[in-house]
């Protein structure tokens, strides 16, 4: 089947058009002709080397891609939950990646049937971004009714999909984005638009529950201002702390100094009465589950900027680094009935 692999690490590289052999199901697996896949910063992170030590994939070439929607075409002999001809939408494992490709096999435990009032290409913009918005906003922060959130970048794939959740969860949320991007971060849902590039969002902000970080360590440490004592500061963006080095299994070494890494941050935070969490996003279908209904419920939609053809994946990871996207950037992969 067709793929695009990664050869070797390097931000000079470019993915390979690449002819591989079709993913065997494991007994636990769904194969999935994938129909739509999507871009996250996160593959060109992987492409460059960055998440060498969290993520290592040593076993280059590797077909790289991290969501998806499609078709179940065979299911293994333990599967339960899913028949031959479903639609489903996925994030797949992080130890199993591979959705810039014609087929993948997944584990059902990381599936959930695609929501029925998207297409393919809406559907394989959700599953990373939405996965992350519900596991900082549900697991990690605990967001009721009535609280506020600062939810940082807005209009970027993670933002658009947060302040949505956000929302529907009755907080007030305020997030930051550029001056063309105000109207559509304001018709997802957002009460307070700071223009970043005009005003300083901590002058503006104080007393808030929530902090939702994705951007760079200026803007992590000023995120503390704005938040009340007990507050949560989250980071999506960094930098990762032991708690998670310890949940990744990684060893001593890399608990000390992920523990170093943030040190700085968990220090100021704790001297305003907060504290800091890093996370990083795990794959769930059951939680992709709970996020179908709300979609199919109307409270939350996909955001779309662009949609390449999958001869154009390399084009799609360069436009995703130019950092300006407007929701999410999708691949098709195949169109309608034609693998
Ligand atoms: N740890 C995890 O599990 C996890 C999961 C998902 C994502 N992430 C990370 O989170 C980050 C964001 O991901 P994403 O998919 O949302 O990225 P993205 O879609 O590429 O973000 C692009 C958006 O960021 C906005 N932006 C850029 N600089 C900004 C600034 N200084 N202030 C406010 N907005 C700014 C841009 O708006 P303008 O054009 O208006 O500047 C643009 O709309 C990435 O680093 C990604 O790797 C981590």
């Amino acid at each position: 089947m067709k793929a695009f692999v990664l050869d070797r690490y390097g931000k000079d590289e470019r993915l390979r058009l690449s002819d591989v052999p079709e993913p065997e199901p494991g007994d636990h697996d769904l194969l999935v002709r994938v129909h739509a896949a999507s871009v996250n910063p996160l593959d060109s992170k992987i492409r460059d080397g960055e998440f060498k030590l969290i993520l290592p994939y040593d076993d280059l070439p590797l077909v790289m891609g991290n969501d998806v929607a499609g078709v179940v075409v065979r299911v293994g002999a333990k599967v339960e939950r899913f028949k031959t001809g479903d639609e489903v939408y996925a994030r797949p494992g992080k130890d199993r990646i591979g959705t810039f490709a014609k087929f993948i096999a997944i584990n059902e435990a990381d599936v959930a049937l695609k929501p029925g009032n998207l297409t393919m290409e809406e559907a394989a913009s959700v599953p990373l971004v939405a996965l992350t918005a519900w596991q900082a906003l549900v697991e990690v922060a605990g967001l009721k009714k009535g609280q506020k959130i600062l939810i940082h970048a807005g209009s970027g794939g993670v933002g658009t999909l947060a302040i949505q959740l956000a929302k529907h969860l009755g907080a007030t949320v305020a997030t930051t984005t550029s001056a063309a991007n105000i109207d559509m971060v304001k018709n997802l849902g957002a009460d307070i638009v700071v223009d970043y590039r005009k005003d300083d969002f901590e002058k503006r902000l104080a007393g808030y529950d929530v902090v939702l970080n994705s951007l760079g360590k200026d803007t992590l440490e000023k995120s503390v201002s704005v938040l009340r004592p007990g507050g949560k500061l989250i980071s999506i963006s960094g930098p990762p702390d032991a708690d998670f080095a310890k949940a990744n299994g990684l060893g001593q070494v890399l608990q000390q100094g992920m523990r170093l890494l943030s040190l700085g941050i968990r220090s100021k935070a704790k001297r305003h009465g907060a504290s800091y969490s890093f996370l990083f996003m795990r794959a769930s279908g059951q939680q992709l589950g709970k996020i179908a209904e709300l979609i199919e419920a109307g409270a939350i939609r996909p955001v779309i900027d662009r949609v390449f053809p999958f001869e154009q994946t390399n084009e799609a990871l360069a436009y995703s680094e130019t950092g300006r996207a407007k929701g999410k950037i999708v691949i098709k992969v195949a169109d309608g009935d034609r693998p």
